[in-house]
């Protein structure tokens, strides 16, 4: 069994929360290639997304294992050192306590994690997203594993006739429920369709069970208590045989969905699909992004990256995603493009309510 591990932060952003300094990659790499030489990790890749700086793992511990995430958080730490000689912007903002306890889940960072047994070709595809929340991977996976008008495979590949189940998170209550799809797609939209409460965190082949896909779902603001910034999430897809093909995988990308967390986190904006280098959220700290790196697994050497999203046949998605920035820009400050009030992350309104208090009278 193989372990694929993706643990995400932000621990510092250059310029503003537009990108990341090389020097954080090139510090978490040295962090890594330690690691494999110990032999605690198998392979890995550290790439980025925006301000995201991202520990691609492959190992042999399983999930939530405490000697994993205590490299990733002690590479986070070194490389907030660095961010902070550099005073680069926010430098250590998602490590939000000063003493690690065993995982990095409600410490800040996010995490999305699969063990599975390697198949004789694993094509592995991992997402990134940047200047938005984990409820925007719900639009994409049930497109790659519920929708046959976008995965033709649900109709005519026989390994994939019997659909897929869903783990859904109720990000407020704390609880999950899972779906049998496609004979519960219409009770599961009634939740997934509002991602800012539901979120999809895994989907598994039926009638195997064997996992599919996984999301990180950390709310860093729910964890916080205030404002420190949009969990920025990331998906695990496994791809072929009894799985979406590659081009299936992708191709709910290719249109640009309304998510929430442009600029403060209290915007709603396209999420545009771009590649790792383009990915440099700057209009009005934005659009979102996703990033995709594309892996084959052999031996738990992660064989790749390839840059899923440098393709002209996203030119168009990207051009819909700019005319759709346009429009919603237009609003300035007005909803939709900016969030309801309860669901911004920055606000203003207890101290405009607490001076307008006594000029309210009744309507007549
Ligand atoms: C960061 C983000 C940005 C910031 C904005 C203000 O992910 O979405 O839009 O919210 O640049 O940042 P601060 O408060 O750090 O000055
Ligand atoms: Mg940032
Ligand atoms: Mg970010």
């Amino acid at each position: 069994m193989i372990t694929l591990s993706v643990i995400k932060a932000d621990i510092g952003g250059y310029v503003g929360h537009s990108s990341m300094h090389p020097d954080l990659i090139a510090e978490a790499e040295a962090h890594m290639e330690k690691a494999r030489k110990e032999g605690l990790l198998v392979d890995s890749h550290v790439t980025r997304c925006g301000d995201d700086l991202q520990l691609i793992m492959t190992h042999e511990q399983g999930e939530g294992n405490e000697k994993i995430h205590k490299l990733a958080w002690d590479t986070f730490l070194a490389c907030t050192d660095i961010a902070k000689k550099l005073k680069l912007h926010g430098a250590g903002q998602d490590l939000l306590s000063d003493a690690f306890s065993g995982n990095v889940k409600g410490m800040g960072p996010g995490s999305a994690e699969m063990e599975f047994e390697e198949r004789g070709s694993e094509p592995v595809l991992v997402f990134m997203a940047d200047k938005t929340s984990s409820g925007a991977w719900n639009m994409p996976l049930y497109k790659m594993f519920a929708d046959p008008f976008n995965t033709i495979g649900l109709v005519i590949a026989e390994n994939m006739h019997s659909g897929f189940s869903y783990e859904v998170h109720d990000i407020k209550e704390h609880r999950k429920v899972v779906f049998n799809c496609p004979e519960e797609i219409y009770d599961m939209l009634v939740l997934i369709g509002a991602p800012a409460r539901y979120a999809v965190k895994a989907v598994r082949h039926r009638p195997s069970g064997v996992i599919a896909a996984v999301s990180s779902t950390d709310k860093l603001y729910a964890i916080a208590g205030k404002y420190v910034g949009k969990d920025d999430p990331v998906l695990i897809v496994r791809s072929q045989g009894e799985f979406p093909a590659v081009g299936e995988v992708l191709e709910p990308f290719a249109f640009p969905e309304a998510v929430e967390g442009w600029m403060r986190g209290s915007h709603h904006g396209p999420l545009m699909p771009c590649s790792i280098p383009q990915s440099n959220p700057s209009r009005f700290d934005g659009p979102p992004r996703v990033v995709c790196a594309g892996f084959q697994l052999s031996g738990g050497k992660l064989v790749g990256p390839r840059d899923m999203f440098d393709d002209p046949s996203f030119d168009e998605a990207r051009r819909l995603a700019n005319l759709a920035a346009e429009y919603l820009r237009r609003h300035g400050p007005f909803e939709p493009h900016r969030l309801p009030l309860d669901e911004m992350e920055y606000t203003t309104m207890p101290k405009v309510m607490k001076k307008l208090e006594g000029r309210f009278t009744a309507l007549d």
